[in-house]
């Protein structure tokens, strides 16, 4: 077979040849714009390190190109049962090819983000760290799986890379350090961020659900007023919430601790009581695996250990299932572990991101949000989604709310006025499509639109249903379907409704329209993309297999995106 022929000239001497700075592709995969975000800031340091950098989203690399590149530096993430993110498919498949070519030249690292309160944690970085391995490529730094909070174990892999990589760039220059801090500067406006968030006002929280519905959906409206902050349609909104108040009290309870102990938290000097700390600052509502090893290692007469042994794996993923802290403080012997101790094991509180509901064209100095409560019954007793129930219940207007933007690289409404767009997005999903036609609104864009919406009831469950009708009427929005689940005998769904149209959303699909898809990923989008298959067959006349290139080849053109979770 080949093999690769691109390595550095090894017989040269090395003074021989000028000094030219070392190449480096840095390719991500990130369906929320994480491994995105690190992937830019990894490539600003290695481009301080005067090496040259190419930063890439997966979808948009080129595979014949790949035997060229002598340093590859992956960046990806995984979601649900393991699966890559949206632009990280095509590639992670042409990887794991027959076609996939011999990669001996090649030196490689992969950063891996992932939770670990799934059962596949950190595959799809696991599976490209393996398969360039298999394929010949050097491993130049240990691959780091990162947890939820993932600050500080990307830090960790940067240097580890940086250090591997700056050895060859010796012409780095040395100042970059002091540069790249400018710590509290005089005049400089605060960067609000994941880590640095900005403590907005709420100015309206309303229920949008009519009474006697099954759901509880509110409208947020928060203020960005001297913040900076800015964003596009499509992107999100991190919010840090805060658990139950009646969850914090019954564990604190059942542990036997008291509510004003001091703990301490993390990379903190200041105090904290323990109540405030399982308020604000640990997620305490979800189990793992790896949790539950942690505890058992400080509670060594607790039971845990009976749960941990080989061969109940299933029984282990099955009580961790729906269930919480408090649940692991009633059925096993925890009383008398120290609450410090026990905090140290936990995960930090993350935030929770929602697809913002407004354009900043339509509301300067504001951003909107569209949060349904989320709540259900396990294991004997009513479990709250945190954030949902938190903005439900608990956050009124006036109070502060720490947020930042999380820009989504992967649902981007096209920058062309004139470009078609379809639109699908049932329940919540709808959020980003009134920032779309808000946008297209301030834009005067004549595009034509198309909104495909679905809930329980049309009586009670329609979102912004005055904001669509006003758009109908003066043409914002071209078209928009309906299907509400449980106003008729036989459920309807949006994909139903897509079914009915095919003919004339077959032609949208020929006009070049982008197709947005926003909502439930494992029952609503899946249907959706089945059905989008179908009417290509139907009414294009494709084969199963050219249906599906055809919306391949729309992701890659970036005509075909989705915002699900
Ligand atoms: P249901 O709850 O009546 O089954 C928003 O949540 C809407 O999405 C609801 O009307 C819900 O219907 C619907 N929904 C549930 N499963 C779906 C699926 N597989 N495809 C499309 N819509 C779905």
């Amino acid at each position: 077979g080949t093999q690769a022929g691109t390595a550095a000239p090894q017989g040269v001497p090395a003074a021989s040849i000028p000094a030219v700075s070392k190449e480096v592709t840095v390719l991500f995969g990130s369906q929320t714009g994480n491994s995105h975000k690190l992937a830019k800031k990894l490539a600003g340091k290695l481009q301080d390190q005067g090496l040259q950098v190419t930063t890439l989203s997966m979808i948009d690399f080129k595979p014949n190109t790949l035997k060229k590149v002598e340093n590859l530096l992956i960046l990806v993430s995984t979601h649900g049962e393991g699966d890559p993110p949206d632009n990280a498919i095509s590639f992670y498949e042409y990887l794991h090819s027959k076609r996939a070519p011999q990669l001996s030249g090649m030196s490689f690292s992969v950063l891996a983000l992932g939770d670990t309160s799934y059962e596949f944690f950190c595959k799809t970085g696991k599976d490209f760290d393996q398969r360039l391995e298999e394929l010949g490529a050097k491993r130049i730094a240990p691959r780091v799986d990162c947890d939820v909070d993932f600050d500080d174990a990307s830090e960790q892999w940067f240097s580890s890379v940086l250090a591997s990589l700056g050895q060859a760039a010796a012409t780095a220059p040395s100042a970059t350090a002091v540069l790249d801090s400018p710590g509290a500067g005089i005049g400089q406006p605060t960067e609000y961020s994941r880590a640095n968030p900005f403590q907005a006002a709420v100015l309206e929280n309303l229920n949008l659900n009519g009474r006697g519905s099954d759901r509880e959906t509110r409208h947020l409206e928060i203020s960005l007023e001297d913040s900076g902050i800015q964003y596009e349609p499509g992107d999100s909104i991190g919010i840090y919430p805060q658990n139950h108040p009646r969850l914090v009290d019954e564990l604190i309870e059942a542990m036997g601790w008291q509510q004003d102990e001091p703990v301490s938290l993390p990379k903190s000097t200041e105090p904290c009581t323990l109540k405030e700390a399982l308020t604000s600052h640990y997620e305490i509502t979800v189990l793992s695996a790896a949790l539950i090893e942690k505890i058992a290692a400080i509670a060594p007469n607790s039971g845990l250990q009976h749960l941990l042994s080989a061969g109940n794996e299933q029984e282990l993923r099955a009580y961790c299932k729906g269930r919480d802290l408090l649940d692991l403080a009633q059925d096993y012997d925890l009383n008398g572990i120290d609450a410090g101790a026990f905090t140290a094991q936990l995960r930090k509180l993350p935030p929770r991101l929602y697809s913002i509901s407004s354009s900043a064209k339509a509301y300067p100095e504001e951003v909107h949000l569209t949060v349904r409560k989320v709540h259900y019954e396990n294991a004997g007793r009513v479990r709250y989604g945190v954030c949902s129930t938190f903005v439900s219940e608990r956050l009124e207007p006036g109070q502060n709310l720490p947020i930042f933007v999380q820009d989504n690289p992967n649902f981007k409404l096209t920058s062309n006025p004139d470009t078609p767009i379809i639109m699908i997005g049932p329940g919540t999903g709808v959020a980003p499509f009134r920032a779309f036609l808000g946008e297209r609104e301030e834009l005067g864009a004549e595009g034509k639109t198309w909104l495909f919406y679905g809930d329980q009831h049309f009586a009670t469950d329609f979102l912004y249903q005055v904001e669509w009708q006003r758009w109908l009427k003066e043409g914002v929005l071209t078209r928009m379907d309906v299907a509400f689940s449980r106003d008729t005998d036989q459920k309807v769904y949006v994909q139903h409704r897509m079914l009915e149209n095919s003919k004339e959303l077959y032609q949208w699909l020929e006009e070049g329209a982008v197709v947005y898809i926003c909502g439930d990923e494992k029952k609503m989008a899946h249907d959706v993309h089945a059905a989008l298959l179908t009417i290509l067959k139907q009414e294009g006349g494709l084969s199963e297999e050219d249906a599906a290139a055809y919306l391949s080849k729309m992701q890659q053109e970036k005509r075909y995106q989705r915002d699900v979770y």
